[in-house]
């Protein structure tokens, strides 16, 4: 099973500066829960935003990057070798975790994404495709607003109708 986890604002923005626009402790906290023992998929830039650009512990990290050198996580080279990487693990959870450019080419080949949305307007530069205008994707689920330290969210579910195989 493949799942995209994502938080965006009412504009389907995802980061500026190659950070996050927000502090979202409740978010990171799901977070965390949903994609600890799993494996997560980034690009590079999103690697590179972690506190010590380092991986994220107690998952598997697989890492897109042209340029990286390092030994704590899988590093592929390209959209090929990462989609076979992917295709290797596909009986395990995967999550794609960011960025921008990572999101929009393996959104096909999500079977759902887990969207936490934002209720606010963060200035982003990096946004995720707009979910609500794309017909393969259909809201399965969406939680009651809660409060995140000031902003108001709500954790929802897309499931994707028209799953590419990798
Ligand atoms: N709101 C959220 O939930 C969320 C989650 C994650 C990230 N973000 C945000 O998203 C932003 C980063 O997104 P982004 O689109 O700039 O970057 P990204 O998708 O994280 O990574 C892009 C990088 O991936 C590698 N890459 C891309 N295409 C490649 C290809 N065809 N072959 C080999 N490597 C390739 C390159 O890495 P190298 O440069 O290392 O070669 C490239 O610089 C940040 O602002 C971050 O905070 C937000």
């Amino acid at each position: 099973m493949i799942k995209a986890i994502v938080h965006a604002d009412k504009e389907w923005g995802i980061g500026r500066g190659n950070d996050m626009m927000f502090s979202l402790p409740k978010d990171m906290k799901f977070f965390r829960e949903t994609t600890v023992g799993h494996t997560v998929v980034m690009g590079g830039n999103t690697l590179r935003s972690f506190p010590g650009a380092k991986p994220l512990k107690n998952r598997v990290n697989i890492v897109l990057s042209r340029g990286q050198v390092r030994d704590d996580c899988i590093i592929v080279r390209d959209y090929d070798a990462l989609k076979k990487e992917m295709k290797r693990r596909e009986n395990e959870e995967i999550y794609v975790i960011g960025g921008g450019a990572v999101y929009k080419e393996l959104l096909p080949y999500c079977d759902e994404v887990l969207v936490t949305k934002v209720d606010a307007i963060g200035g982003a530069e990096v946004f995720f495709p707009n979910l609500d205008e794309n017909p393969n994707f259909v809201c399965i689920s969406e939680s009651e607003p809660q409060d995140d330290n000031g902003y108001r969210i709500r954790f929802t579910t897309y499931r994707n109708t028209n799953k590419q195989s990798l």
